[in-house]
């Protein structure tokens, strides 16, 4: 199992976010991951295409793009357009959901939807032959630095059954308090994209926090092929 890291510029210093960023790259992340909040479906507010539009020419990573906006069909085209290579839609307000799938895909990226921490698996079951990669929220979206729900492991081990049994190899991603004391057990349930901030950003060294969570997910994918073995 490959598990990737997706650095979170949500706790980054934004005065100075090309070097925060430059620094992840440096310490081998594999994405970085862009938190774009509305005020409405999340008590917070955040960035827009115009970020993301400069990270692009600033980082040869890909953007990993969480939108935790109402309507998000409305914003796909704009960030897809600045250089998102991923954007995932919350199922709490896609009504349209296999739509708005279409949509991101249609326009070349990939299409993830998000689950918040109390909506149940079952709401993927229609897409779970069609998505990119599924988003599981392990704290209630809106802010950084809020600890890891324990329940969240359950949930990916679920949610990649779901995807296994729809024939579905995409990946899970996990987003939220993860850290090297919550990096173990999300991999051994099957999570291959780790989402951190603060584990990250909040330290004094970005590309050595990058490079030490990485290798506890690696340590962590390797026992888990050794007891398989
Ligand atoms: C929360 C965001 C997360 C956040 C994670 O709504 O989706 O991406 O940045 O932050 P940490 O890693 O600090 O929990
Ligand atoms: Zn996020």
């Amino acid at each position: 199992m490959n598990v990737q890291v997706a650095p979170s510029i949500l706790a980054a210093n934004f005065a100075r976010l090309g070097a925060e960023v430059a620094a992840v790259e440096r310490g081998g992340a594999d994405y970085v991951h862009v938190d774009v909040m509305d005020g409405h479906f999340v008590p917070n507010l955040t960035v827009g295409p115009a970020v993301v539009s400069s990270l692009k020419a600033a980082t040869r990573l890909p953007i990993d793009v969480h939108l935790m906006v109402e309507q998000p069909d409305r914003f796909v085209e704009a960030f897809v357009e600045a250089g998102a290579a991923m954007v995932s839609v919350h199922v709490e307000v896609s009504p349209h959901l296999d739509r708005t799938l279409s949509l991101i895909k249609g326009l070349g990226a990939r299409a993830g939807v998000v689950l918040n921490p109390a909506t149940p698996v079952g709401t993927l079951e229609e897409v779970a032959d069609r998505v990119d990669y599924v988003l599981v929220m392990s704290v209630n979206p809106g802010f950084g630095g809020q600890a890891f729900l324990p329940s969240s492991a359950s949930k990916v081990r679920r949610i990649r059954t779901l995807l296994d049994e729809a024939g579905n190899r995409a990946p899970v991603e996990i987003d939220g308090g993860i850290d090297l004391d919550t990096v173990e057990q999300v991999v051994r349930a099957g999570a291959e994209i780790l989402v951190a901030g603060s584990a990250i950003f909040r330290t004094p060294d970005p590309a050595a926090a990058t490079r030490a969570l990485r290798e506890a997910a690696d340590r962590a994918a390797a026992a888990i092929g050794a007891s398989r073995a």
